[in-house]
């Protein structure tokens, strides 16, 4: 281990049981990419202060430039031993570029330095999170355009209500929801618009690094307004990942709706996204749908991690916030890997139109089309909806359903014949979709 966080005044050396488990390298080394970006941006300031000559910029802009690039073609292993990513890329770019590497960190601290981290990352994964999404938009509406027209049962209380057509299903279900979500992204944008750099420890610097020129240069809309808000504030992440969590929470139930649909017969899931059973040779397994549902759990976990670390935490710096990554990680992280799987999914997601619609007819879904057509005729809707309810309870008796009316049964009822021409499930299906075009 370098010693780079240690002088007189911090006593000894680490011990390095305790270096290993509060180390949080093997979890931050994601950020090598964005932390290069930022000390980039720093060397730049502190060039146009005046504390750094044009070639010791470029040389220490030229090894952090190059370092994520070779990291990942493996010619550039970090030392292991560090703290964190920035002492580990800190001490690399010593070994490097020799002792202008020492003068790199004047005028920042690991405080705003992994604040600033945080938000360049993050606005990086709102645009993948951005394109994820619209990629499943894009599979939904492929799949209304195979299977949109298809009438099916909405359910209420799990049970047959309405007919409606598939393409309110998905819409209502999954499109309208994440379009949601997705603008709420913008809510994300706003908070990660301003740069924490120049925040140092916690009281900002005494030196003359401008930090609206390293704002400028990482693409920020401005400096720090606050050096001990930049620095202990999380808000941008809190909401990211509440945002994960709510489209998380999105995909769960449009999910639950797959695993229904399915049990009932009324969907069919293509083999390449079924399991089978390691005993059962019989069984199809919804187990993507069940595996999605089942990850919102974990986001509603995160959520709450990263609300309890702030809880009981005065402003500005504490360690305990170095534990917001793993939580924000994992909650981008996994919802990328549920909008993929739901986009996945719907290649092989197939409504059996003979199932609905038999579906439909078993579970009487035409009754409320009978009451409004009666109630069109000039009947009050609690007189007409009396009619039907014993029309229902008729039918069964004698082993039939609405579908199966017949002209002598309505006119035993006193009813009008005319009800004979809303009895198609399908139809009503339509009609009612029609006020839902887009
Ligand atoms: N590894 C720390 C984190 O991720 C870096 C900041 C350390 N600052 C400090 N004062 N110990 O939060």
């Amino acid at each position: 281990m370098t010693a780079i966080a240690r002088t007189a005044a911090t006593g000894g050396a680490l011990d390095p049981r305790f270096l290993r488990w509060q180390t949080s390298l093997p979890i931050d080394r994601r950020l090598l990419s964005v932390d290069c970006q930022g000390s980039i941006a720093h060397v730049e300031g502190q060039r146009r202060a005046g504390l750094l000559s044009d070639e010791e910029a470029r040389v220490l802009t030229g090894a952090l430039e190059q370092l994520p690039a070779r990291v990942a073609a493996g010619e550039v292993t970090l030392p292991e031993d560090e703290e964190d990513v920035h002492m580990a890329i800190e001490a690399w770019l010593h070994a490097e570029v020799g002792p202008v590497a020492s003068k790199l960190h004047a005028g920042r601290s690991r405080n705003d330095q992994v604040a600033t981290d945080l938000k360049l990352w993050s606005r990086d994964a709102v645009a993948t999170l951005r394109a994820t999404s619209e990629t499943l938009a894009r599979a939904a509406a492929a799949w209304i355009e195979r299977h949109g027209e298809t009438a099916m049962p909405a359910y209420t209380h799990r049970q047959v209500a309405i007919p409606v057509l598939a393409r309110i299903w998905i819409e209502g279900g999954l499109l309208d929801p994440i379009a949601r979500d997705l603008e709420l992204l913008g809510a994300v944008d706003r908070e990660l618009a301003l740069s924490p750099l120049g925040a140092g420890a916690v009281g900002g610097t005494t030196l003359p690094i401008d930090p609206a020129v390293t704002a400028a240069a990482m693409g920020f809309s401005g400096p720090p307004r606050n050096p001990i808000d930049a620095v202990g504030q999380r808000d941008h992440a809190l909401l990211l990942v509440f945002v994960c969590t709510r489209a998380a929470l999105h995909l769960a139930r449009f999910s639950a709706d797959v695993v229904e649909l399915c049990a009932d017969g009324l969907f069919k899931l293509g083999g390449a996204i079924a399991c089978g059973s390691s005993m059962m040779p019989h069984k199809r397994n919804p187990d993507l749908f069940e595996l999605v549902r089942g990850q919102a759990a974990l986001r509603q976990g995160e959520l709450v991690a990263l609300l309890t670390t702030f809880h009981g935490l005065g402003n500005g710096y504490h360690r305990d916030l170095q534990q917001d990554k793993q939580v924000l990680f994992s909650a981008v992280d996994g919802l990328l890997g549920c909008l993929e799987m739901i986009a996945l999914g719907l290649e092989h997601l197939t409504p059996d139109a003979d199932a609905c619609r038999r579906s439909l007819a078993m579970g009487d879904a035409v009754a409320t089309d009978l009451a409004e057509a009666l109630v069109a005729g000039g009947m009050a809707f609690r007189d007409a909806y009396q009619h039907v309810g014993r029309l229902v309870a008729g039918q069964r008796a004698r082993g039939q359903r609405l579908v199966d009316l017949t002209a002598e049964t309505l006119a035993e009822a006193g009813l009008p014949a005319s009800l004979l021409t809303c009895l198609d499930p399908v139809e009503s299906a339509r009609r009612r979709s029609r006020r839902y075009a887009r």
